[in-house]
């Protein structure tokens, strides 16, 4: 069995998740369950990213003492973990940065680094985003603000340990020249390798002082200090991989395939982490995807923006498939998207409450209605297909190999349209032949052969439909008689037409997706 090992970035804990956060799970969720859907021995890791300033910030907030972190941080946890249950993520491991063995992994990390004299101390002057745990020069940070959030920096002025990053700078060049695959999309890519060239890498400041900041991993060369929380929170892709703990099974999954990360991450990600990897003699990973931000009136939606939408209560209104439905649909993965709830009505009700929601509903209505809740036998008489009968069948059967196209390339709108067409096409057959005037004039083998054409494509849809909408997919499975055991909906199911055998008894419909009034 192949392995597929997948990552989501760790999520800080200062507050609730929001929509961004959700946005990574779904995409990675859906991935996961598609290389499972094809076999592959699948570790989806995710977690929480729990040291650092923020976090610390926000405990005080919070009305909770300094020192009290580990109970605040103990408190949100749940939060992210119920709502990955409520949408449904099937994570294989959950790891947090106050987990002993990572603390162990960035202790050794770190013990390895400065024992080989990657790690030095001196004095550092130069600025920093609290909000974005970062470091820039003095040449980046024009105006005094963030170049990335552009909110004010702080200017520090104080002794810590660097780590050399600016040896490696004309390695990483030559890696990311040579492995065109390690930084997706291309164009992200290209900014980070037009970044790479446009100044000299400068080392990278890994400590914070005791007498500024508690709340973090303690270096073991200084316990004045404790870890930068990037050093700490990147760390989290090897050691909850096993390293070094359970190396048998580090050694199965490494490289990863897969960090999957938003855009403001990719400078972290795409340069600090494989510098890191290979100086302590570690591979890098074998890809990284950063997609693109939930924007909201034109800006990013941020829990400090105060401009966020609240994922539990999209999924109380309009349930769990259509959210994940919305975001992996309505904008291309890498890009940014325009957030609106309007969009979101429409969307439900055109492509789910309509289109595949009405296709079971008329489907399983006329199983019910003319052949007494059984499959009927299919392709019976000359003649009998009608040509969107044709079309239905060859589109159909073509999904498994469309998808395997896609998804795998985090391409969902077009996986997601390809699924759509074949439901339009269903559905158009239903209108060009008729049942009912076939029913009326006896014809019942033409009738057999679309009802039986019907339930089938139906079959190919619920299981096509499992790594974005998995209880629709399930559900869809169940109506049609075929049980909702996800086990079943392997991609080999749905390789070749003809799958669901005669004289399956098929349920009553209940609807999928009722629609919204939008005027509500
Ligand atoms: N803790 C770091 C990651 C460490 S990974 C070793 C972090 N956390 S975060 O909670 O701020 O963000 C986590 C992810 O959510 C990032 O990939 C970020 O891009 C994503 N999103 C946060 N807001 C977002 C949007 N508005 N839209 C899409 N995703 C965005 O960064």
């Amino acid at each position: 069995m192949p392995k597929f090992y997948i990552t989501t970035p760790l999520y800080y804990v200062n507050s609730k998740p929001h929509i961004g956060h959700s946005y990574t799970q779904i995409a990675c969720d859906a991935v996961a369950r598609f290389a499972k859907m094809r076999g592959e021995d699948v570790f989806f890791l995710t977690g929480t990213d729990e040291h650092g300033e923020k976090i610390e910030k926000a405990t005080i907030e919070r009305g909770f003492k300094q020192g009290e972190e580990k109970r605040f941080v103990d408190e949100i946890v749940p939060v992210f973990k119920d709502l990955w249950a409520k949408l449904g993520i099937g994570y294989d491991h959950f790891i947090r940065t106050t987990d002993d063995y990572h603390k162990r992994c960035v202790q050794s990390l770190l013990d390895k680094l400065y024992k080989e004299g990657k790690i030095y101390k001196k004095e550092y002057k130069g600025w920093f985003c609290t909000p974005c745990e970062t470091f820039w020069s003095q040449t980046q940070a024009q105006g005094g603000v963030c170049p990335e959030c552009k909110r004010p920096l702080e200017k520090l002025d104080e002794v810590n340990y660097f780590f050399k990053l600016s040896e490696y700078q004309s390695w990483l060049v030559d890696y990311i020249n040579t492995n065109p695959d390690f930084i997706r999309p291309d164009f992200r890519r290209n900014e980070v390798l037009g970044f790479l060239k446009s100044e000299p890498l400068q080392d990278l400041c890994i400590s914070r002082p005791k007498s500024r900041l508690n709340w973090g991993i303690e270096l073991p060369f200084d316990r004045d200090f404790v870890t930068y929380v990037w050093f700490d929170a990147l760390t989290n892709y090897i050691s909850g991989a096993g390293y070094p703990h359970n190396m048998d099974q580090f050694n199965k999954l490494w490289p990863a395939d897969f960090h999957v990360i938003g855009k403001d991450i990719l400078r972290h990600h795409a340069v600090y982490w494989p510098i890191m990897l290979h100086a302590a003699g570690i591979k890098p990973p074998k890809s990284i995807f950063a997609h693109g931000w939930w924007t909201m009136k034109g800006e990013k939606m941020s829990k400090s923006r105060g401009n966020v939408v609240d994922p539990f209560d999209m999924i109380a209104r309009y349930g769990i498939d259509a959210y994940r439905y919305f975001l992996l649909r309505e904008v291309q993965f890498g890009l940014d998207g325009a957030f609106s709830e309007e969009a979101f009505v429409t969307r439900y009700n055109s492509d789910l409450a309509n289109d595949i929601g009405n296709l079971l509903n008329r489907s399983l209505t006329m199983v019910e209605k003319y052949f007494g809740g059984k499959v009927p036998e299919g392709g019976q008489g000359p003649g009998a297909r009608v040509q969107k009968g044709e079309e239905l069948k060859t589109k159909a059967s073509a999904l498994a190999g469309e998808l395997e196209k896609s998804v795998p390339n985090f391409d969902f709108m077009t996986a997601l349209t390809k699924i759509w067409e074949v439901i339009n096409i269903a559905n158009k057959y239903i209108e060009d032949s008729k049942p009912w005037t076939l029913s009326k004039e006896g014809k019942t083998e033409e009738l057999k052969t679309v009802i039986y054409d019907l339930t089938e494509a139906l079959r190919i849809v619920s299981v096509a439909v499992y790594p974005f909408m998995p209880s629709a997919a399930r559900n869809i499975h169940k109506q049609l008689g075929l049980g909702d055991d996800p086990r079943t909906m392997t991609l080999k199911s749905i390789r070749s037409w003809g799958g669901i055998k005669p004289g399956t008894r098929t349920e009553k419909p209940t609807p999928l997706f009722p629609r919204i009034d939008s005027k509500k």
